[in-house]
């Protein structure tokens, strides 16, 4: 791929929207599909491993083209590493390459994956603020010297909250242009309880736009999390695939529309979504069962939204075909009256004991 021409990008400093990054999720076929039912203002790509011998992955970094061509939104790089010379080596490779698409680096600061964070890399470096001091004024100047934007996704602390108000100076000191801050412990996986209030002293000592990241489920929730923290901006993951109108929805409600105005999905559009995240899966070499199982990564999410005894969740989960999973969703989303029928808004609590719903 060539060297494209060098652009900058900016992005609303408030009322925006981001998708949180997913590895296996977030992949160029889930951003154009989620696109098309509106895009958020900024997308994130899952991480991408940096160490000594790595190169650019360039399905990663290809991404960005296509995608800022197809949604019009622009898109951040993120990376994974403690090497400073290798986190700067490939952040210089992927500005200098994607110069034309990529809006600019981020910094996976909250992996909770054991293999990722016994390597002292993603959440591991909350334990090590020096480290974490380097590599972002490392980053912070590569970005700079491209004209690009860098960023920061971090969690609150490893064990618990004590490193957060140093994190925060480290941060602030080196200039971060945002900065999402999903509101757990890297303890605290997927499911620990979401410390609003750590963000909302995120946005107090923070010279940069904050997005607020954990369980921004819908409308109502975001309402709430914008007035107890007063973030810029809102970062979705989970319930994005859930609810992939969320960022339509978000931006109607930034933009003023009443509540009783905001879009309202029905189980009809549903089985739509599902029948697309059929194909954005499949490929010619891929048997059924394979894809039947990239689909379920998603249907896990979209399945806590269905039915509240989770009948539609467990019949997905044992299919073994596309074919069925698409005859279980005519069933659960268009018998009868269910097409026209509202998909609510949020997911049933009891679907979601499961971590991550994965
Ligand atoms: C399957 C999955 C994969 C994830 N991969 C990444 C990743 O590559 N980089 C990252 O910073 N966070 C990753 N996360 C964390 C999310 O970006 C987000 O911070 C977290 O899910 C909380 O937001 P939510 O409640 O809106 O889902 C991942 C989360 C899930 C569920």
């Amino acid at each position: 791929m060539s060297e494209s021409t060098p652009r900058r990008f900016a992005f609303p400093r408030e009322g925006f929207t981001m998708l949180a990054p997913m590895q296996d999720i977030t992949t160029f076929p889930f951003m154009q599909l989620l696109a098309k039912r509106g895009a958020p203002d900024l997308f994130v790509t899952e991480f991408l491993r940096v160490n000594a011998t790595s190169q650019i992955d360039d399905s990663v970094a290809e991404c960005a083209e296509k995608t800022l061509a197809a949604t019009g939104s622009p898109l951040l790089v993120q990376l994974i590493g403690e090497d400073v010379p290798a986190l700067v080596r490939i952040a210089d490779a992927v500005l200098s390459r994607y110069a034309g698409s990529v809006a600019g680096i981020d910094i996976n600061l909250g992996c909770p994956m054991p293999k990722i964070f016994r390597k002292n890399v993603g959440g591991g470096l909350l334990r090590d603020l020096p480290k974490v001091e380097e590599i972002l004024s490392a980053l912070r100047k590569i970005c700079s010297d491209h004209g690009k934007l860098f960023t920061v996704k971090c969690r609150l602390g490893f064990d618990d909250t004590t490193p957060f108000p140093r994190l925060l100076e480290i941060i602030r000191e080196n200039r971060a242009d945002l900065v999402a801050v999903h509101g757990r412990t890297v303890r605290g996986l997927y499911r620990s309880p979401v410390d609003y209030a750590a963000i909302a002293d995120a946005v107090k000592k923070s010279s940069c736009p904050v997005a607020a990241n954990g369980e921004i489920s819908s409308v109502a929730k975001a309402r709430g999390v914008l007035a107890q923290t007063r973030c810029a901006g809102l970062m979705c993951g989970r319930h994005a695939v859930r609810n992939p109108w969320i960022f339509r929805q978000l931006r109607e409600m930034f933009a003023g529309t009443p509540p009783h105005e905001i879009f309202v999905p029905k189980l009809g559009d549903v089985f739509d979504y599902i029948r697309e995240l059929g194909n954005c899966v499949s490929e010619e070499t891929v048997s059924e069962a394979r894809v039947a199982a990239r689909m379920k990564k998603f249907l896990n999410f979209i399945g806590t939204g269905v039915d509240a005894e989770g009948a539609f969740l467990h019949a997905v989960r044992r299919a073994e075909s596309p074919t069925e999973i698409f005859r279980i969703s005519e069933k659960f989303l268009l018998a009868g009256t269910l097409a026209e029928t509202p998909f609510p808004p949020e997911p049933f609590p009891a679907l979601c004991a499961r971590p991550n719903c994965e």
